[in-house]
């Protein structure tokens, strides 16, 4: 093992492809014969097609075919049993054209297949549709005495329930999050083509493995007779973990034109189509005695779902995980609207609840006069309260050690609204942070060319945070080759069967699977070598004396037993300094220090990225991101870059990710605890509470407004 190529900075081996223009994203895919496909979406959001008049779309130019519920094909549309672990667990998912009902606004409800993408997009406007329109369930804050509990998540009750009561102090509070949407720079798309039975996708996937399976089943074929290819992901955060409606349009629309297909969405059509972040209202209680040591917490959210799913995520871990607290309540309930279902959005749930938490933590330190980082100090918790098992790693303190040093917090008054800069007002704030740390079966197959390079593949994603280059150092160390000598195939369901690119799992999953093959194809060439009396570093002239093209071995790796023994977890910390103008209540982040402890950091270049992207959406969901919705037919109303606000970089300060040393023999063999949804965490609470210290003004929800 060349361990000199880990934990290091090393670039993108993916980046000249990327920024050269060859990388070949999903739309960018073009095959003889292919045809364009345009969704059609409601524009209510609930009710009935009475009506869908194609006859000026059919007779368009360029038209070779409209689909609708009255043309398209049935299919049997069947669904996992259980449905994997990126969809909701109970529920069935959208399954396009096959009815007249109107679930959600943006349902796709018609199809047109052009020869070019103007035409099918022109012609898509000519489609007529009359709706019997029925008044929709829209607006989680108006229904919630409509709420359910969510099948999947018990309400759960640790100690004594009447603790809050009893508590010497307390504090009581409602935060709200707005929805949000993803925008990836690249929007989604597929493009498929059928070869007799068979059917390959070019799709935007974060699971080729997973698509591959969900269409089997909607169409009712065999997954051998499926392949989808996803080379390369521009960014997706969680809207690529499903296969959408789209996908499946994009499949029947090939199927009955008998040519390959393209199906792009647009801007607009993105934030209905893919999913979103659940607009959430939280309430979070907090019980301490004076000396600041948690005695209760009660935490409670409501969330909104579709009506044909329940969608549900992990808002409200954080309150059982992340302090010491002996009485403690979680509740969770769900509102169905008429709405896409929500899906996972960059640390989905926990990002949510460790707003709300992270607020209400900050609150009580003002309420008990206790500085915030001395108040998580005091409520550190030694092992996982929530299962009692000793972490396999904890750096927690360390990140507040490191993190107030840089910020300088020494110099933050106690008391908010005493800090100034010219005329603005400054203010210092922080938060904890932490993120689980999972791991998943996976598959790798490495091969030993005759030119001495090697190759590894593996069906799993790279969505940006460097899956192509962490994957060729971690075989360039096992094998004891230079990095420049290793390709990476993925994103191919051809390839080994990898898991879901979410959950910041996938290098502490696919890693050790690729070191696992990594090391067999090297006993194997070292086998070789003696029997042949070869030089056993010499991987070129084995492969050659052979007389074979490559050497290859398949190898797999999955979570052993430590899980049983440790609670796995990323912490990190992250102190936040703004400045607000007092008299427009203007909110601009000055800085922002992170101290991150995610086990061993393989490649501190793609590790520092990583963060800066967490960091600038924290920025966004503090301070930016909202889906403001019509109330009447649903419709996001923002649909685009220009309204819908993400950081630009003048909103953003200067990021100072710092990286913890961590050692941590039980979470996998690599010590990689997975980065990606830590830094993101806490980041918006962080910034909510320097926005407090700056101003006295509390504000709960999220986008914060201008604050004066
Ligand atoms: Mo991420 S929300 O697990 O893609």
């Amino acid at each position: 093992m060349n361990e000199t190529l880990l934990g290091v900075p090393v670039p993108r081996i993916d980046g000249p492809q990327k920024v050269t223009g060859t990388a070949c994203y999903a739309a960018d895919t073009r095959l003889p014969g292919m045809l364009y496909a345009v969704q059609v979406s409601s524009a209510i959001a609930c009710g009935q097609v009475a009506a869908i008049d194609t006859q000026a779309a059919e007779r368009a130019p360029g038209v070779r075919a409209v689909l609708t519920h009255d043309n398209a094909p049935r299919l049997p549309c069947r669904q996992q049993d259980p449905p994997p672990p990126v969809d909701p667990s109970t529920g069935h998912y959208h399954c396009p054209l096959q009815d007249a009902r109107i679930r959600y606004p943006g349902q796709p409800l018609a199809v047109v297949i052009a020869d070019t993408p103007p035409q099918a997009e022109h012609a898509a406007t000519l489609v007529h549709i009359t709706y019997a329109a029925e008044p929709p369930v829209l607006g989680l804050l108006e229904h919630l005495d409509q709420a359910k509990a969510a099948p999947d998540m018990d309400d759960v009750v640790r100690g004594d329930e009447g603790a809050l009561e009893r508590a010497e102090r307390c504090i009581d509070q409602v935060y709200t999050i707005a929805p949000e949407h993803h925008n990836a720079l690249e929007p989604h798309a597929t493009v498929a083509v059928w070869d007799g039975d068979n059917l390959t996708l070019y799709d935007k996937s974060q699971w080729v493995n997973n698509v591959r399976r969900h269409v089997a089943l909607a169409f009712g074929i065999g997954e051998e007779c499926i392949r989808v290819i996803s080379p390369f992901v521009g960014g997706a955060f969680g809207s690529a973990l499903r296969a959408w409606p789209h996908v499946l349009l994009a499949a029947m629309a090939a199927r009955v034109v008998g040519q390959p297909v393209k199906l792009a969405l647009n801007r607009e059509q993105l934030f209905a189509a893919i999913g979103h972040r659940p607009h959430t209202r939280q309430r979070v209680a907090l019980g301490a005695g004076s000396d600041g040591r948690l005695a209760a917490l009660v935490h409670e959210g409501w969330a909104e779902t579709s009506v044909f799913e329940d969608y549900s995520e992990p808002l409200l871990q954080a309150s059982r995980r992340l302090y010491a607290c002996p009485n403690v309540i979680t509740r969770y309930r769900l509102v169905e609207l008429n709405i896409n279902t929500p899906t996972p959005m960059r640390a989905p749930g926990q990002i949510s609840g460790q707003y709300a938490l992270e607020c209400a933590m900050d609150e009580l330190a003002y309420e008990l006069g206790i500085d915030p980082v001395e108040l998580r100090r005091r409520n550190h918790a030694e092992a996982d309260p929530d299962s009692g098992k000793p972490w396999s790693s904890k750096s927690l303190l360390e990140c507040y050690r490191v993190g107030a040093e840089r910020i300088g917090w020494d110099r933050r008054t106690p008391q908010p609204r005493q800090m100034q800069n010219g005329r603005w007002l400054i203010g210092l704030g922080m938060a904890s942070a932490m993120y689980h740390s999972e791991r998943a079966p996976s598959q790798a197959r490495a091969e030993l060319h005759a030119d001495g390079t090697a190759r590894v593949q593996v069906a799993a994603s790279d969505m940006g945070p460097g899956t192509y280059t962490a994957l060729a150092q971690i075989a360039a160390a096992t094998l004891e080759l230079p990095l420049a000598q290793i390709t990476v195939e993925i994103g191919d369901t051809n390839f080994p069967a990898a898991p879901v690119h979410g959950g910041s799992l996938t290098l502490a999953s696919v890693g050790p699977a690729v070191q696992e093959a990594c090391r067999a194809l090297r006993e194997q060439a070292q086998t070789l070598a003696a029997e042949q009396r070869l030089n056993s570093s010499d991987y070129g002239a084995i492969v050659r004396r052979l007389g074979r093209a490559v050497l290859a071995a398949e190898a797999g790796a999955k979570p052993g037993a430590a899980a049983k023994h440790y609670a796995m977890s990323a912490f990190g910390a992250h102190f936040v300094e703004v400045r607000v103008d007092p008299e427009l209540g203007q909110i601009r982040v000055a800085r922002i220090v992170s101290a991150l402890a995610a086990g061993r950091i393989l490649n501190l270049q793609t590790a520092r990225s990583q963060a800066l992207g967490g960091m600038v959406g924290g920025i966004g969901m503090a301070l930016c991101e909202a889906g403001e919705r019509d109330l009447r037919s649903g419709r996001v109303i923002n649909p685009n870059l220009a309204e819908y606000l993400v950081p630009t970089c003048a909103d953003v300060g200067e990021l100072e990710p710092v990286f913890i040393p961590e050692h941590d023999p039980h979470v996998n063999p690599l010590g990689t605890k997975g980065l990606a949804e830590l830094p993101i965490c806490g980041v918006a609470a962080a910034i909510a509470n320097a926005v407090f210290h700056a101003t006295g003004q509390r504000s709960r929800d999220l986008p914060l407004r201008p604050a004066l």
